[in-house]
């Protein structure tokens, strides 16, 4: 009996991670301005260690960078405003890598309840740009609010089916 609840538990398990694909990376940053150069450097190293192609390496890169910047502008410390104290205004954002079959799916989690908006793609502003290339870059994106609060800003890029464990590359 006992062995029949751990083989249903491990199945269940299997078929979750079927769902939302095996993690290949985590992490959790602080909403400051270095945030982007870790997570594009934990993005390269955990998409190097499944031997992906550089160009993949380099547009994921791209992405996460595009995505941080994003959340650490929305949910971080106002720039330029001196604060009370060292940590004031400062969030968590986390970062997942997700192999799910022939795709990376990229999620950046922050704490902030509004969503991202593509800007107007006539438009010649300085800004907005960020999101336009997310969307040129990615297969599909979007983002979904947590009942617990904050949200999860989403995107994926097409990946070889035949991705390696580490160290097999
Ligand atoms: N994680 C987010 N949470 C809430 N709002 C967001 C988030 N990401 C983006 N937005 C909103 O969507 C807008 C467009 O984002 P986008 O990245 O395209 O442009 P930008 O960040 O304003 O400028 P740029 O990226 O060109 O420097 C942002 O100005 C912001 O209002
Ligand atoms: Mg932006």
């Amino acid at each position: 009996m006992l062995a029949m609840d751990h083989f249903a538990v491990r199945m269940r398990e299997e078929a979750m991670m079927r769902e939302r694909g095996e993690e290949i990376s985590y992490l959790a940053l602080a909403t400051l301005p270095s945030a982007p150069f870790w997570a594009r450097t934990q993005t390269k190293t955990a998409l190097k260690a499944r031997s992906m192609p550089s160009e993949l390496i380099d547009a994921a890169e791209l992405l996460v960078s595009e995505l941080v910047t994003n959340a650490i502008q929305i949910s971080g410390p106002v720039p330029g405003q001196v604060p009370a104290s060292g940590l004031d205004g400062v969030e968590r954002i986390t970062i997942t890598l997700r192999l799910i079959p022939g795709r990376i799916l990229i999620e950046v989690f922050d704490n902030n309840h509004n969503p991202p908006v593509l800007a107007d793609a006539d438009s010649d502003a300085e800004s907005g740009r960020g999101l336009m290339l997310v969307q040129a870059l990615s297969k599909e994106w979007g983002h979904i609010f947590h009942p617990s609060g904050g949200k999860t800003v989403y995107c994926t890029i097409a990946a070889p089916e035949t991705a390696l464990a580490p160290g097999h590359g």
